[in-house]
């Protein structure tokens, strides 16, 4: 894949990685579970078990790494409209993945937070979630936020539709509105824009995830299967990052390479 293979296979990512230059928020999109269990003849719900060890990985790794915001795209709008069977046991492993690692969240000082429609989850889901948020509330290590029911474009709309609420009611004049207010409504609001954007398994879009708040992040796609994703494919996605040239629509500086924009 073209900007995958900036490192060799037998270079030790971590030495090339300049710990003084690490993004700030990494989202990534995780993908190709259901590819990598039919690969080996085995269910599509096995690959989303093996691909939870991946986001444990990651969570580790990162915190490790002090980036301080982690956000994974774990469950889309449009992945309800998948199988019953698939939805049901999706919701039951994220149940599960949060009891186990709650104590772990907190012994590592690491706050969860959610984007997306909580309330279209199911109950059980919501409080293992929202007992989750409440104990892990005051950790300040890193913030890990699951996009869970998300959805971008439903996310942009519902912020247009509390500012309109506010206008109405005469309480916002419309010229009061910017970019800031805007973002400000948006799931995200708690969360600096991603610096850096991973998607695993060779799929070239976005499928509708933080359409506002990519507007300049580096985009990494890599064909990795999401399940064979550890902790070196991590450290070399930060490495390719970390050799890109962020201009932000300026003139290029004097070859000075990819800097946070906040
Ligand atoms: C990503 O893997 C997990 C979710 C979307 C929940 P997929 O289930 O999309 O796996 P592929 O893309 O079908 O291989
Ligand atoms: C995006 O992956 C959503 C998550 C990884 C949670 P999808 O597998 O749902 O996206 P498409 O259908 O390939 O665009
Ligand atoms: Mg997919």
């Amino acid at each position: 894949m073209g900007n995958s293979p900036d490192v060799d296979n037998q270079t030790d990512p971590s030495v090339l990685l300049d710990p003084q230059r690490l993004p700030r928020h990494v989202a990534i999109v995780m993908d190709g579970n259901g590819r990598w269990a039919t690969r080996r003849g085995l269910s599509r719900l096995q690959g989303h078990q093996r691909g939870k060890d991946s986001a444990r990985t990651v969570v580790e790794v990162a915190r490790d790494l002090g980036i301080p915001y982690l956000t994974l795209f774990a469950f889309s709008n449009e992945n309800w409209q998948r199988p019953a069977r698939e939805v049901n046991f999706l919701m039951a492993l994220l149940r599960r993945y949060l009891m186990t690692e709650a104590k772990r969240l907190c012994k590592r000082d690491i706050k969860l937070i959610v984007l997306g429609e909580m309330e279209r989850l199911p109950a059980s889901v919501r409080e293992v979630l929202e007992e989750t948020m409440r104990v892990t509330a005051g950790n300040r290590s890193m913030t890990l936020a699951l996009a869970l029911s998300y959805g971008g474009r439903q996310e942009i709309v519902r912020a247009v539709r509390s500012l309109a609420r506010e206008v109405a009611q005469g309480k916002l004049d419309p010229e009061q509105i910017d970019e800031q207010l805007f973002a400000s409504r948006l799931y995200t609001a708690s969360l600096p824009d991603p610096d850096l954007l991973i998607r695993t398994s060779g799929e070239l879009r976005l499928s509708n995830f933080l359409l506002f708040q990519l507007a300049y992040t580096e985009l990494y796609f890599t064909d990795t299967l999401w399940p064979d994703f550890g902790e070196r494919e991590f450290l070399n996605a930060l490495v390719a990052y970390q050799s890109r040239e962020r201009r932000f629509g300026t003139v290029p500086t004097s070859g000075v390479p990819a800097r946070a924009a906040n």
